[in-house]
């Protein structure tokens, strides 16, 4: 939820530091700050608001020279987002910055205020650094390997000691990169905040501790020295970049036809490396947020073509239920990120009881792609925009070519071939939508004074509402719902009333007339009527538009970026922040 950059080298560290937050303010964005050191004098600098503001700051402060640093940008978890709660954290000869929650801070708290520790923050952070501290007595390895003993939770941390030349830190279920550059090394959160240093890092495992200086980079388990391979990224500089596009998150919808063409290239082709989940008799999806929604269309697919039984949850209600796995069960992760805590916790849930695992994941270094049984990368590439565009969209497409398998493996689609080459034209019907990206640009002006909007549509197209309304929600802050179309005059029809966007979703054949009817009702009660579609023949109320009619299974893949473009031209209309909307954060690290 946080990100975290360390530097140590032969430079200032300040602008590696100040670029590489940037690079990460998609993770948090309510406060930041730096710390440098020079011997044993550390300047730490501190500011709530955007990483502009702090370097603002820090334009106007003596800098001391240095050549090593920590920084950190924050989504409160502790305490709200002021200064005094913003990381860098010091106690003693210990600063530190950290992503994750300590989950027994506040006992570890109450203990070191017995021990005499006064603590200036509410954070969690603090009470870590000071644990640190409690253990240091000169060896920052021993110091930080005893701590973590003692803290429950989750964190990456980067530490400066005072009286160290080098720099330190150490993960637990918190993403930290190790970059190695040319007589300087580096930590980050994520591979953009160093991808213009280097192309070469280490990945940590939970519990490595490591020690940077700017010629070595030293890990360590246990308090014993170990052995890691050095990984290349295939990143790009322009992949962290915004290009000629106003937000990341049109430059991410722009291109969901590339994108989409590199995933399909791996496996239409050669469907043999498809993973077959048809001799599973449950499956299980579990995700959050709009990795749900995109299960949701899996299990609508996996139902109808491959008849398997299938349930879809929200992570952070499966981590805890009681599950009953009576079947041959396959539980399926959904995450973009693949640092999603809750999602995680359900991976995990399902290892504990012996279940098999599937994770669709984008980010190969991810922890949910290291410990799943079996993944399946989709190739969005980087995803910067805080709301998930492309990333979704293959999540979808995953689904569709995931249920094509289990249906052919077990005999039940007999278009198969025809369907294989029509995905094949999937990018160039995308780009026929995305062409028409004015036509929903026209939309975002229409309805960007409206309070609500309704989603309505049936089975597959509901699971698309979904997602429609979220988008929508999330970067445009308008209130919005989805219904199953035949659930609206149970009570939420109350709210239609004049001039209310509702825009309905219907490519489901077997029940169009239905969602056709519910339609007139809600455009009865003078409701704005929005209708995306792939029949030509339905009635147009207020608005229409039709993409490609193509196979069930990829049908959704085309209705994606309609309800995507909607949510950013009414966000842009408003003038939002739209790559950051307020209170969120990109991965969701913490419960
Ligand atoms: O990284 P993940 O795919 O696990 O993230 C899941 C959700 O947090 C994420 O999809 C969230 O709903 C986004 N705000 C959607 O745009």
């Amino acid at each position: 939820m946080c990100g975290i950059v360390g530097y140590v080298g032969e430079q200032h560290p300040k602008e590696f530091l100040l670029d590489g937050l940037k690079k990460l303010e998609y993770r948090g964005y309510d406060s930041s700050g730096i710390a440098i050191k020079n011997n044993d004098n550390i300047q730490i600098i501190k500011c709530t608001g955007k990483i502009s503001d702090l370097e603002e700051k820090i334009n106007k402060e003596n800098l001391i020279s240095s050549k090593i640093g920590i920084a950190h940008t924050r989504w409160a978890t502790h305490g709200e987002a002021n200064e005094t709660n913003a990381h860098p954290h010091k106690v003693g000869k210990v600063t530190l910055v950290h992503n994750g929650i300590i989950e027994n801070a506040t006992d570890l708290k109450n203990k070191l205020v017995n021990d005499g520790v006064v603590f200036r923050s509410e954070t969690d952070t603090e009470v870590a650094c000071a644990v640190i501290s409690k253990y240091y007595k000169g060896n920052p390895i021993e110091a930080i390997t005893e701590a973590i003993q003692l803290l429950k939770g989750s964190y990456a941390f980067g530490v400066l000691f005072e009286d160290q030349d080098k720099l330190y830190a150490v993960r637990k279920d918190s993403p930290l990169i190790i970059g190695l550059g040319k007589k300087e090394n580096y930590i980050a959160s994520d591979i953009a905040a160093i991808i213009k240093y280097t192309d070469q890092y280490i990945l940590l495992n939970d519990d490595e501790v490591v020690e940077l200086s700017g010629e070595n980079v030293t890990v360590y388990k246990d308090g014993k020295k170990i052995k890691k391979e050095i990984q290349t990224s295939t990143m790009t500089i322009e992949d962290a970049n915004k290009g000629n596009y106003k937000h990341f998150m049109l430059k991410e919808i722009m291109e969901e036809p590339i994108v989409l063409q590199r995933t399909l290239n791996k496996y239409i082709n050669n469907m043999d490396q498809m993973v077959d989940i048809s001799p599973y008799e449950e499956i299980h999806i579990v995700a959050c947020g709009s990795a749900l929604y995109a299960g949701m269309i899996g299990k609508c697919l996996l139902e109808e073509k491959a008849n398997i039984k299938c349930m879809t949850d929200v992570a952070s209600e499966y981590r805890y239920k009681k599950i009953i796995y009576d079947r041959k069960t396959l539980v399926i992760l959904v995450s973009q990120s693949g640092e999603t805590a809750d999602t995680i916790a359900a991976m995990r849930k399902a290892h504990e009881e012996g279940i098999d695992t599937l994770a669709i994941v984008n980010v190969k270094t991810s922890t949910i792609a290291r410990e799943a049984k079996q993944t399946l990368f989709i190739e969005a590439g980087p995803e910067i925009a805080v709301a998930t565009t492309k990333a979704y969209l293959l999540q979808v497409a995953m689904f569709s070519l995931i249920a094509l398998k289990a249906a052919h493996s077990k005999k039940l689609e007999k278009n198969y071939k025809e369907i294989i080459e029509e995905a094949k034209q999937l990018p160039d019907y995308l780009r026929k939508v995305l062409n028409d990206k004015d036509v929903f640009a026209g939309i975002g002006k229409e309805i960007k004074g409206a309070r609500d909007a309704f989603y309505i549509g049936r089975g597959v197209d509901y699971a698309m509402c979904e997602e429609g309304s979220l988008k929508l929600k999330e970067v445009s802050y308008t209130h919005s719902d989805a219904y199953q179309a035949g659930e609206l005059k149970h009570g939420t029809i109350s709210l239609i009333e004049d001039g209310v966007p509702v825009f309905a979703i219907i490519t489901d054949d077997k029940i169009k007339d239905k969602t056709e009817s519910n339609v007139i009702e809600v455009e009865s009660r003078k409701a704005k009527i929005y209708t995306i579609t792939n029949d030509a023949s339905i009635m147009n109320h207020h608005f229409k538009y039709v993409v490609e009619k193509i196979s069930d299974y990829f049908q959704p893949v085309l209705i994606v970026p309609p309800l995507q473009l909607i949510g950013y031209y009414t966000a842009l209309e408003r003038g939002l922040d739209i790559d950051k909307p307020r209170n969120l954060a990109k991965s969701v690290t913490v419960e």
